[in-house]
């Protein structure tokens, strides 16, 4: 079962979520996870893994408590390149400040994963703590000083392990 993990980072923020969501989702037995910058490595082996996989994650960071410019052309683009319909699908977010970009971010992602055909899923509340609502949310720490990435560590965990349980339950 292979999952992957879609994202844009300049800065790096996103990307280390990324990473600990595929962390997550490999603690899943025979799961199978890889993150991929959708700026730079959109190439054959990350469209092939895409085709491959059951499940796929998005996430961006917040630009003006928007998408940004790279996420919107690779979700009108890049992403029917990975045949996403029937897919499992999730989304994911960081920002700077914590006043709403993010969850904003996410929403929109699921938006397009919902109108690409795709399943999409969080887990809500079902799984009980840490509740995550529509996706996992990280804010650096480059203003709000008593915030940072590391903080979020384990809800992007969690939330990847998740994503593999629910795709291996109805894919496997
Ligand atoms: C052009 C631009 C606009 C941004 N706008 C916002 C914003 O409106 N709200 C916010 O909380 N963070 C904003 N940020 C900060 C980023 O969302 C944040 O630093 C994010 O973690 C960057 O992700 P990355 O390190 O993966 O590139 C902005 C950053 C850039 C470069």
């Amino acid at each position: 079962m292979k999952v992957s993990v879609f994202y844009d980072s300049k800065s790096n923020n996103t990307k280390q979520c990324a990473e600990w969501i595929c962390e997550g989702a490999m603690s899943v037995e025979g799961v199978e996870a890889k993150a991929f910058n959708i700026a730079e490595q959109m190439d054959e082996v990350a469209e092939a893994f895409g085709k491959d996989s059951k499940c796929i994650i998005i996430g961006c960071p917040s630009y003006g408590a928007q998408m940004t410019p790279n996420m919107r052309n690779f979700l009108f683009s890049g992403l029917k390149s990975v045949e996403p319909a029937g897919k499992l699908a999730g989304a994911f977010s960081t920002e700077q400040f914590s006043h709403g970009g993010s969850t904003l971010v996410i929403q929109s992602i699921q938006v397009s994963q919902v109108t690409s055909g795709m399943l999409v899923y969080s887990g809500g509340g079902s799984k009980g703590m840490p509740v995550i609502h529509l996706g996992p949310v990280a804010i650096n720490n480059n203003v709000e000083k008593f915030n940072g990435i590391e903080n979020y560590k384990d809800n992007f965990i969690v939330y990847g392990k998740r994503m593999a349980e629910k795709a291996c339950e109805l894919f496997k």
